[in-house]
This record gives structure tokens, C-alpha cells and sequence, in this order.
């Protein structure tokens, strides 16, 4: 079968004076992280943010034939000033083969999403990159090409990593800036890897991809100093466990990587160092860690402890599984295949149509199928479906789908727009109540009526503000307070009415979690994270009442685009099955 490996990402050409570093004071950060968690984003009704083993039942994905990856590159959306990066991606192609057409096993196994998360330089992509070469799918030839090309790029050690990075300025600076897409399989699970990028700056990358993501891998350094950069001194290790989770990233594997590393050699202590200062912060933050973390020891660089267990001649204390393994093992909450279709349109491209790239969040898509774009009431039939690079007639919930359109125009399409059913639409709205978790302001700000920031909700980016704060939450007792709010500061849980400029398609939290949950942002901080709670009545539109379908916006903001759409010729990258 043809394995993809792809580059997949939310850009970062946008204003990077802006995007500044996110730290939480030591004394507040206890105190924010409670509160996080008694948000409770991953309350007991989300069952939207995860894909069931069951739900791609053989006889639901039936493979056609190959997709053909040509397309051209789509002008970005013109863009005044934005205070966030804009929304961007970048696809690698997949090898094809006229072998691969014939192949169908994959789609017979449980998909999930895994999102490689982390602090800068933990080895993500070292062990994304490691991940295919073990399950064969880059061979010895290409690793050789690219220890070379890192070794004249004076970052030998990063040719690994060159397998997910994979475009120039990421593989000169030795940084993820786009999230990286790829695949691979093991004996019960598609996975589909995104590696997200470590460094502050491109954090808006790395919530698109955590927002695709089932279940998480948290990669540490164990190297000396570099566990305690990331961790202890405003790394971004806390920020991105905090999204992840709020994003709906249920499950975690922390891997304790660099295990090789001279100054670490296997040695236990340093791993249970490790895991008693992440353990209470994960608890923290929200995670069960009997139930939802595992942790396990690896080297990314070497392979080792990941496709097979690691020998015991060097690592004699452990006795737990290797990542492989874990993987496999891992088990989410099933999702209904039956539920009104919903897929967030992260890209959109043109190849002999339109064609829509996402991940199903509810639903099923079958090929003829006629479907809305929201919020543009655009009506589109399926005329063919792409699952990973395989042209299948029917795909279930949970699968990164690549869909061809008729009935509508590659440019009244944006990022964030929402490919949904005609008999229960998604709702689009320009205004909604939301229950808000305020992180930290700049600079200690307060935060009332009139505060702007953007909203991160899918794969949407767009400018919104708090019109009205409708009562605060009192945190000890999470009942509403009964005096007025006219303000709150950091830590506060407050339910406040927010409004957007143009209409975006969202949901009820309760309903469908995966488009109801949500991060503000500030110049480049998370300065919230909140869920919808109640949308305006008429929020639905009803098919019988339906207008023409409309031109997409030119949103100052885009609904977050910019889009550079794949595959483009630069950024090809072809692997030759192993
Ligand atoms: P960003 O994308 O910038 O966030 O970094 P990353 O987490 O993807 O890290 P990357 O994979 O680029 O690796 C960073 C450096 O760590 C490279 O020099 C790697 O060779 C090194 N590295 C990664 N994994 C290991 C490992 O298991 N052992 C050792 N010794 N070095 C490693
Ligand atoms: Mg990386």
C-alpha cells in the first residue's frame, strides 16, 4: 500500500513581532491549571473528538482507485494586518504505484490521529521521522541523502528529523514550522502522525494541528538541562499539554526521549525524575494518568524501545511496552458513524474540480452524497473521496478525507468553512455564548466588555469580541454568581456573549466538542481557552428556506487563511517504500 507522508500545517508568514512567548508565572500557574481542569472540557457527553475502531468497517470503506495528487497552488487570501499568523499548508506527496491501487487492507483497521507534541528540539520529528523509517517506508538510500544534506547544513544530527521537515527553511533552522503530515500502520491501527512544531512561535500551527488529533505523544528531552528547559523554565512543554487537552487530545503517551544521550546513558533515575515532576502537572492539567498518560522510555534517534522492545543489556529496569505497542493499545472513545456529517475544511485545492481537504468529525460521507458548504450555503455533490491516497466510496468519522465537489468554486472556499449535511446543517453564527477560562492577560489586563482577541475554534481563525460578560462562575462551588460582572481578571471562569465580524460555522461543546471547543489569543499568547454553550436561535438554516449560495467572504482575517495548497513542487517529497 501506498504510505503518504505529508506536511500538513497552520503557517506562520503573519506578523512574528507579535507572537511572543508564553509563560505562566510559577505562583499563578497552579493556580490557572485547576481551573483548567475545572473547566472540564472533556466532559462526559464529547464522544466527537475521537473515532472508534469500529467505525471504519470494512464494508464502509471501499477502496476505488488512486487519487492524483497534481494541483495547483491557490493564491492566498489578500490580508491586512492580522495579529496572528495566518492558516497555511503544506502536503507532501505520496509515492504511487501501481501496486498501491490495489491495496485496501489499510482502511480495513482503526484510524487515528496522533499529534506529536512538545517542547523545541524534544525530537519530535526525530521520532515521527524514525516512526517510518521502522514500519519501512523511507529506505536506507534516502537516509544517507539526507545525512548528507544535514551533515552540509552543519546539523548532522538532525537527518532524521529531515523526514517531517521537509521544506528549507525548516531543515536549515533545525525546526518544525509547519506541522508535519504522514502515515503508517501497525497490526491494528492507521495512524496518521502530525508533528507539530516545538518552538513559540508557530504555537498557531501547532493548535490546528492538536485540533485534528485524537490522541497525543508528549515528547520530552531527557537530555540534562533540556527536560528542565522545556518544563521547568517556560518551555512549551505546559503550553502545549494545556491546548492539547483543551483542543480534545484525550489520551497521551509521554515519551521520555534522548534516553541514548551521554548524560542521561538509560538511567532510571533520570526517567522517574522525569515522570514524578510531569505526573502532578499532567494531573493538573486535566489528564487521569492511570487512565489517560502512559509513559515510556525511547530514543528517537537510534529507533530504539519504539517497534520492538528495548534489549534489557541496555535498559534492564524497563519492563513496559515500546511505542509501537502503546499505539496499538491505545483506546478512545467511539464516535457515532450515524450522527449528521461534519468535516472542518482545513484546505481546499484545485485538481479536475474542487476538491476539500479535512478530518470527519461526525458522520459519514458516502460518494453521490449531496452535502452543504457552510456558512456559504453552498450545495455540492461528492463526486469522489480520498482516504489517505486511496479513492474510497464511503468513509466513517474520524478518517482525514480528502473529498472532490461539484457545485461549487475552488475560491468561495475557505479554511474553517464546514462540509456538512443538508438535513441537519451545521450552525453558522456570528455571535454565541461561550463559557471562558481566562489563562493570563497581557499584562495583566482586565478583561471586559469590548476585548478583542482571536478566536481559534477548528480549523477557523478569526478576529472576535466579548460584546458582554453575562455572569462569572465561582470557581469553588461552579454555580454563576448572583452581583453583575463587569470585569474579570486571570483565572477567572466567566459566560460571556461573543460576536465575530463574519459568520463561522460552530456548535454546542455538548454537542459535537470538536467544533464547540475554543482558544483565544492575543498578539501570539492563549489568553482563554472557552467552550460554546448556547447559539442564537435561527443559527440553522433551513433547507427549505435556503438562498442561492453565496460568495465566499473576504474576511480581513480569512476565516485564518492564506493557504498554500499542496502537494507544491518544491515541497515534494517522495519516499520509496521500504
Ligand atoms: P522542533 O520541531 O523545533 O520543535 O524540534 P523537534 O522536537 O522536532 O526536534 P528534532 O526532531 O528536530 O530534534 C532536535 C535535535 O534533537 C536533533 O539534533 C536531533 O538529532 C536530536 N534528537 C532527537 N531525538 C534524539 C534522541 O533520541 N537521542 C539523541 N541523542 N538526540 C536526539
Ligand atoms: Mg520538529
Amino acid at each position: 500500500m501506498v504510505q503518504q507522508v505529508a506536511k500538513e500545517s497552520v503557517g506562520t508568514k503573519g506578523n512574528h513581532k507579535r507572537t511572543t512567548i508564553f509563560t505562566y508565572t510559577h505562583t499563578k500557574r497552579t493556580d490557572i491549571e485547576e481551573d483548567i481542569r475545572s473547566l472540564q472540557l472533556d466532559s462526559a457527553e464529547e464522544n466527537n473528538g475521537v473515532v472508534n475502531p469500529g467505525d471504519a468497517r470494512p464494508e464502509e470503506v471501499e477502496v476505488v482507485d488512486k487519487m492524483e495528487e497534481d494541483s495547483e497552488e491557490v493564491q492566498a487570501v489578500s490580508q491586512p494586518v492580522h495579529p496572528e499568523p495566518k492558516v497555511k499548508h503544506k502536503e507532501v506527496s505520496a509515492v504511487e504505484d501501481a501496486e498501491s491501487q490495489q491495496e485496501t487492507e489499510g482502511n480495513n483497521k482503526r484510524h487515528l490521529n496522533v499529534v506529536f507534541i512538545g517542547h523545541v528540539d524534544a525530537g519530535k520529528s526525530t521520532t515521527g521521522g524514525q516512526i517510518l523509517f521502522l514500519s519501512g517506508q523511507v529506505d536506507d538510500r534516502t537516509i544517507q541523502k539526507y545525512e548528507k544534506e544535514a551533515k552540509d547544513k552543519s546539523r548532522e544530527s538532525w537527518y532524521m528529523a529531515y523526514i517531517m521537515d521537509t521544506n528549507e527553511e525548516e531543515r536549515i533552522k533545525g525546526k518544525t514550522v509547519e506541522v508535519g503530515r504522514a502515515h503508517f500502520e501497525t497490526e491494528t491501527t492507521r495512524f496518521t502522525i502530525l508533528d507539530a512544531p516545538g518552538h513559540k512561535s508557530y504555537v498557531p500551527n501547532m493548535i490546528s494541528g492538536a485540533s485534528q488529533a485524537d490522541i497525543g505523544v508528549l515528547v520530552i528531552s531527557a537530555r540534562k538541562g533540556e527536560f528542565e528547559t522545556g518544563f521547568e523554565k517556560g518551555g512549551q512543554t505546559r503550553e502545549h499539554v494545556m491546548l492539547a487537552k483543551t483542543l480534545g487530545v484525550t489520551k497521551l503517551l509521554l515519551v521520555v526521549n534522548k534516553m541514548d544521550d551521554h548524560t542521561v546513558n538509560w538511567s532510571k533515575e533520570r526517567y522517574d525524575e522525569i515522570e514524578s515532576k510531569m505526573t502532578p502537572f499532567l494531573k493538573a492539567s486535566g489528564y487521569n494518568v492511570k487512565k489517560d498518560v502512559q509513559f515510556l522510555p525511547i530514543s528517537g534517534l537510534m529507533g530504539l524501545n519504539m517497534k520492538t522492545r528495548v534489549d534489557k543489556s541496555l535498559c534492564p529496569w524497563w519492563n513496559g511496552p515500546c511505542l509501537f505497542e502503546a499505539l496499538d493499545r491505545i483506546e478512545i472513545t467511539p464516535r457515532d458513524p450515524n450522527g449528521p456529517f461534519r468535516m472542518p475544511i482545513i484546505d481546499k485545492f484545485k485538481d479536475m474540480g474542487t476538491v476539500v481537504m479535512g478530518k470527519v468529525e461526525s458522520g459519514s460521507v458516502r460518494e453521490g452524497d449531496s452535502l452543504l458548504v457552510m456558512p456559504n450555503k453552498a450545495q455540492v455533490k461528492v463526486l469522489a473521496i480520498y482516504c489517505d491516497d486511496n479513492r474510497v466510496r464511503h468513509a466513517g468519522p474520524g478518517e482525514n478525507l480528502r473529498i472532490r465537489l461539484s457545485g461549487i468554486e475552488e475560491e468561495d472556499i475557505l479554511s474553517g468553512f464546514v462540509l456538512s449535511s443538508v438535513a441537519k446543517p451545521v450552525a453558522a453564527v456570528t455571535e454565541f455564548i461561550a463559557q471562558l477560562q481566562i489563562l493570563e492577560l497581557l499584562d495583566n489586563a482586565i478583561f471586559t466588555a469590548g476585548y478583542k482577541a482571536v478566536l481559534h475554534i477548528h480549523a477557523v481563525v478569526e478576529e472576535c469580541e466579548i460584546v458582554e460578560l453575562l455572569h462569572q462562575i465561582d470557581l469553588k462551588t461552579k454555580k454563576p454568581m448572583k452581583k453583575k460582572v463587569l470585569f474579570v481578571k486571570n483565572g477567572a471562569i466567566v459566560v460571556c456573549r461573543i460576536q465575530v465580524n463574519n459568520s463561522i460555522c460552530t456548535e454546542k461543546f455538548a454537542d459535537f466538542a470538536q467544533l464547540g471547543r475554543f482558544t483565544l489569543r492575543t498578539e501570539g499568547k492563549t489568553v482563554a481557552v472557552g467552550k460554546v454553550t448556547e447559539l442564537p436561535t435561527g443559527s440553522r438554516i433551513c433547507w427549505e428556506n435556503m438562498c442561492l449560495p453565496v460568495r465566499a467572504r473576504t474576511s480581513s482575517l480569512g476565516c485564518g487563511t492564506g493557504l498554500k495548497v499542496p502537494p507544491t513542487v518544491g515541497a515534494l517529497l517522495r519516499i520509496p517504500r521500504g
